[in-house]
C-alpha cells in the first residue's frame, strides 16, 4: 500500500475513510490495553489506535515491542476523537486513525537522546545531535529550517532568473592565491609538489565570467575558508554569489533590497520597507563602535574629546594630546553593577586593547566612581546634557585613538546590552529586522604590527574615483566602492565595484600592497592579462545564505541551518572526518607526514 495521506493532513470531514499512513513512532501510551501510538512524517503527527479487539493478536503484540522511532505503515479507519481527548496543540488533534493492519517496515533500537522532546536542543549536548545528525534532524525544527533553506533558495534563483542573470557553476578546485583567510589545499597527484586550493570566493571567476560578456551572473557558491570557528562561520559555507557588468553601486542596492524583500516575504510572509538606509563606515563607527551596527537599540557612543581637552584628569586629556579622542556611553539601568561586573568588563575591554575602562554609577543621586573628583563643573554639565544621565545610570569610558576608542565601546554597548537583555530591562521585538547598507569604507587599512597596507575588502575593490589621486600620496583617505549589507547587526553580505583598469590593477598589487611584480604575475597575471581585452566595467556582491538563513529562522547559530556542518574544531562527528589515509595513499600524493595523528580517545 502508498500512503493516502501525510501525518498533517486528517480533519474530522474524513471521518469514516479508510487511510493508510507511513511514519516515525514518535511517542507511545499504553491506556488500559488499548495502544496509542503518534506517527509522524515529515509534515507532521497523527494519533492512531491499536485496539486488541480489531487486531490479529501477534500484529498487537508486535506493536507493544515496538521503540520509539521504529518505522511503520498502518492502514485504518479514520474516526473523531471521543469529545475531551482533543489534542488542541496539532492540526490532526481532533481525529485519530482506528488501525486495521500495521506493518512494521523496521525496528528502531533504543535512541542515544530522544526525537520526541521539543527542547531537545537546549538539553542535549551538541556533540551528540552532531553525532547523530540523522536523528537531530527529524525533529520538526530541524526540518522547518531545512524547509525554509530550501524555499529561501529556489526564490533567490527564480528572482534571479526575472533579474536577467545567469547561474554559472565556477570550479572548486582551483589555485592558492594566499590572501584572506587561510586556504585548504589539495594535493596534485600528477605532478608531485603542485596543489589545488578550494576557493574561498568565486570572486576571480565571477570577474572572468564578466571579461567573458556573461554580464549577469549568480550562483549558489559553496566557499572554503580555513578559518577559526564560530557560531557565524563554518568551514565550508554557501554565498549568493553576484557579479554584473555596465552598473554602478545603486544597481546593487537596488537589485539586493528586491531580493531581501522576496527572501523575506517568501520565508516570513514579511514585508520588508526599502530602500534601506545608507550609514558611512566612519559615522557607523562614531555612533556603534563597529561597521555593522545593531540598530535595534540605542545606546549610542557620545563623543567628548573637545569637553576633555584640558582637564585635569589626565588619563583623558593625555589620550587627547596624543591624538586620540575620548567616547562615552551611557548603558541605562546597569548602575547596580558590581565592583566584580565592572572589573569583568574591564578586563573585556582590555582584551579589545583598552587602556582601562573608566566609569560612573549614578545611585541615590549621587555619581560613583573613583574618577568624578578629578572632574569640573562644566565637564559634569557637559556629560549631563550629552548623555542624557540619569538615575540608575552607568557611565563607561574609552580614550584612545578613534579607532580603537570607537572598538573598544562598539564591543562594551554589545556586551552591555546582552547584560541588559538576560536582566529583562532590553527587550527587543523578534520580528524586527533593521537592514542597512554600510558604504565608504576606506580602500585600505593599515596593519601596524606587519607594517603593511592591506585591503579593507579586497584587492579588486575600485577606489571612489575623485579619490584615485590620492592613492599615491594620501592612501588612508582613499574610499573603496565597496558596501557591506548588514541586518540586526549580523553582516550579511559585502562587496564592491571591481578595478577593470589592469594598471589601476597593478599599482593597488604592486605599490600599496607591496606584492612583488614576479609574485604579482604568478597569482594574479591571468587577470591582468584577461582585462586587457576588453573589460567591461563590472561589480558584484555575495550574501552569506547560512547566516540569512539563521536570521529568517532565528536560530543562534548557522549550524542549525546546515544539513551536516562542522564543530568549532573543524570536525564532522557523523561521519569522523577529517581522518587519516592509508600509507599508499600518501605515496600515490607523494606526500608524507611528519606529525603522528593523535590517539583516538
Ligand atoms: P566576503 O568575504 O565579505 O566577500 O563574504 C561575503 C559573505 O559571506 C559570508 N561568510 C561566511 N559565512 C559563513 N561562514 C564563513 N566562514 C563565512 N565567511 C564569510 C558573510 C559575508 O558577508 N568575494 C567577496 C564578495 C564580493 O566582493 O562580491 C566575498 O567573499 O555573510
Ligand atoms: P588610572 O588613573 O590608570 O588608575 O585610571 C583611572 C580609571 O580610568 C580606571 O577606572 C581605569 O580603568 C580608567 N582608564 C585608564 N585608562 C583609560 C583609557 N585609556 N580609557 C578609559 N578609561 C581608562
Amino acid at each position: 500500500m502508498k500512503r493516502t495521506h501525510h501525518c498533517n493532513e486528517l480533519r474530522p470531514s474524513h471521518a469514516g475513510q479508510t487511510v493508510t499512513l507511513v511514519g516515525w513512532v514518535h511517542s507511545r501510551r499504553d491506556l488500559g490495553g488499548v495502544l496509542f501510538i503518534d506517527l509522524r512524517d515529515r509534515e507532521g503527527r497523527t494519533q492512531t489506535v491499536f485496539d486488541p479487539a480489531d487486531l490479529p493478536k501477534e500484529v498487537f503484540e508486535a506493536a507493544t515491542h515496538l521503540h520509539a522511532e521504529s518505522v511503520l505503515e498502518v492502514t485504518g479507519t479514520v474516526r473523531v476523537r471521543p469529545s475531551g481527548t482533543d489534542n488542541t496543540k496539532i492540526p490532526t488533534g481532533q481525529v485519530e486513525v482506528l488501525v486495521k493492519s500495521c506493518v512494521v517496515l523496521n525496528h528502531a533500537a533504543v535512541l542515544p537522546f530522544p526525537v520526541d522532546d521539543p527542547e531537545v536542543a537546549n538539553k542535549v549536548n551538541e556533540e551528540l545531535r552532531l553525532q547523530y545528525r540523522y536523528l537531530d534532524l527529524r525533529r520538526p525544527e530541524m526540518i522547518r529550517n531545512l524547509r525554509t533553506r530550501s524555499k529561501v533558495a529556489i526564490a533567490t534563483r527564480s528572482y534571479m532568473d526575472e533579474q536577467g542573470f545567469l547561474e554559472v557553476e565556477t570550479p572548486t578546485l582551483f589555485k592558492s592565491t594566499p590572501e584572506g583567510a587561510r586556504e585548504f589545499l589539495v594535493p596534485n597527484r600528477r605532478e608531485p609538489g603542485t596543489f589545488y586550493a578550494l576557493p574561498q570566493s568565486p570572486q576571480q571567476f565571477k570577474q572572468i565570467l564578466m571579461v567573458g560578456g556573461v554580464e549577469r551572473y549568480f550562483q549558489l557558491a559553496r566557499c572554503y575558508r580555513d578559518e577559526d570557528l564560530r557560531a557565524d562561520r563554518q568551514p565550508e559555507f554557501t554565498q549568493v554569489d553576484i557579479e554584473m557588468s555596465f552598473i554602478d553601486r545603486e544597481d546593487i542596492y537596488g537589485l539586493i533590497e528586491g531580493l531581501l524583500k522576496r527572501v523575506w516575504k517568501t520565508a516570513l510572509g514579511m514585508d520588508i520597507p526599502t530602500p534601506f538606509k545608507r550609514i558611512a563606515f566612519e559615522e557607523a563607527l562614531n555612533r556603534w563602535g563597529i561597521d555593522k551596527p545593531d540598530t535595534r537599540f540605542g545606546m549610542e557612543l557620545v563623543d567628548f574629546t573637545d569637553d576633555f581637552r584640558t582637564s585635569s584628569f589626565k588619563v583623558f586629556a593625555g589620550a587627547v594630546a596624543n591624538g586620540g579622542v575620548v567616547k562615552a556611553l551611557n548603558a541605562k539601568g546597569l548602575a547596580g553593577a558590581t565592583q566584580g561586573q565592572i572589573e569583568t568588563m574591564t578586563e573585556y575591554a582590555k582584551s579589545f586593547g583598552a587602556k582601562g575602562l573608566a566609569f560612573i554609577k549614578v545611585e541615590n543621586g549621587e555619581w560613583k566612581s573613583p574618577i568624578v573628583k578629578f572632574f569640573t563643573d562644566a565637564e559634569k554639565a557637559a556629560l549631563t546634557t550629552k548623555l542624557g544621565i540619569e538615575e540608575g545610570d552607568l557611565i563607561l569610558f574609552a580614550a584612545d585613538q578613534w579607532l580603537n576608542a570607537c572598538e573598544i565601546l562598539g564591543k562594551i554597548r554589545l556586551y552591555c546590552a546582552e547584560v541588559l537583555k538576560a536582566q529583562g530591562k532590553l527587550v527587543i521585538d523578534p520580528n524586527r529586522f533593521d537592514f542597512l547598507w554600510v558604504v565608504d569604507f576606506p580602500l585600505l587599512s593599515y596593519d601596524k604590527e606587519m607594517n603593511r597596507w592591506y585591503s579593507s575588502h579586497h584587492p579588486f575593490t575600485a577606489p571612489v574615483a575623485e579619490d584615485i589621486p590620492l592613492l599615491t600620496s594620501d592612501p588612508k583617505k582613499v574610499r573603496g566602492q565597496h558596501y557591506d549589507i548588514v541586518v540586526n547587526g549580523v553582516e550579511l553580505g559585502g562587496g564592491s565595484i571591481r578595478i577593470h583598469q589592469p594598471e589601476v590593477q597593478r599599482t593597488i598589487f604592486q605599490d600599496l600592497l607591496a606584492i612583488p611584480a614576479e609574485e604579482t604575475q604568478l597569482r594574479f597575471g591571468y587577470m591582468l592579462e584577461a582585462f586587457q581585452y576588453g573589460a567591461p566595467p563590472h561589480g558584484g556582491i555575495a550574501l552569506g545564505f547560512d547566516r540569512m538563513i539563521a536570521i529568517l529562522c532565528g536560530t543562534q547559530s548557522i549550524r542549525d541551518v546546515i544539513a551536516f556542518p562542522k564543530t568549532a574544531k573543524g570536525v564532522d562527528l557523523m561521519t569522523a572526518s577529517p581522518s587519516t589515509v592509508t600509507g599508499r595513499q600518501l605515496r600515490d600524493l607523494h606526500l608524507e607526514v611528519k606529525a603522528a595523528p593523535p590517539k583516538a580517545g
